[in-house]
């Protein structure tokens, strides 16, 4: 049985972190095994990568440099973590995969999309989500709220960017709708995480019966 691969997107601030964890604790209950993930991170070198290209000092990285190191990260968490795991069975979680790419870089620093295609198809070694949550909500709060404890090398692009990136990843909703769901991220915690299992009801038996009131 090959395992289900579930990732989470949406621009900096949208409550990813938060509903990832719910959604691991919430498959974790239903009996199977969840491997819980971040990107760009989840292995030693891809964490090494992660301080590398967040990192604020780093404010000459070109937009192409940038691109590689994403994707670099990317390439060892899929083969270090990703396929090992999806080959057991497990479920994994994934906050942020190659949509990121796509909403950040081609949208948000406008390289080209057949270009961030290709890279995205080599550094994803060719393991696509089953699924992929975008958090949507407006960019100007998400912001604020991403930049409350200070803001990384990407949060410092400021609210044009943001904007950017939210309507990259609307257009790959528009493209991809059988994959790739919006859903709204107002209201509380409780609700979004609602709504992020009914997005997954088909993959996922077993998921909505957790629903607090019984959806
Ligand atoms: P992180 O602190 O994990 O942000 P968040 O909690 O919002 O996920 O930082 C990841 C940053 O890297 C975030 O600003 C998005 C950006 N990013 C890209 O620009 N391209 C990518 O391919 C990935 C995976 C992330």
């Amino acid at each position: 049985m090959r395992g289900v691969f579930i990732t989470l997107e949406g621009a900096d601030g949208c409550g990813k972190s938060t509903q990832a964890a719910r959604l691991a604790e919430r498959v974790a209950a239903t009996g199977r095994e969840v491997v819980r993930l971040r990107e760009p991170g989840g292995t030693s070198v891809s964490e090494k990568i992660r301080a590398l290209v967040l990192d604020p000092a780093n404010d000459r990285i070109a937009p192409e440099c940038e691109l590689l190191l994403f994707e670099a990260s990317r390439a060892q968490l899929v083969r270090e973590v990703v396929e090992p795991a999806l080959g057991r069975g497990a479920v994994v979680v994934c906050d942020r995969y190659y949509d990121s790419t796509y909403a950040y870089q081609a949208a948000g620093r406008a390289l080209p999309e057949d270009v961030i295609r290709r890279a995205n198809a080599l550094g994803s070694c060719g393991v696509d989500p089953d699924r992929t949550l975008v958090l949507d909500m407006p960019a100007a709060d998400a912001l604020a709220r991403a930049t409350r404890g200070g803001a990384d090398r990407m949060e410092a692009e400021g609210l044009g960017f943001q904007r950017r990136v939210s309507e990259g990843y609307l257009r790959l909703a528009a493209e991809e709708p059988e994959r790739v769901r919006v859903v709204d991220a107002a209201g509380t915690v409780d609700e979004v995480e609602a709504r992020l299992a009914a997005e997954l009801a088909d993959l996922l038996p077993g998921l909505l019966a957790q629903n607090a009131g019984g959806e």
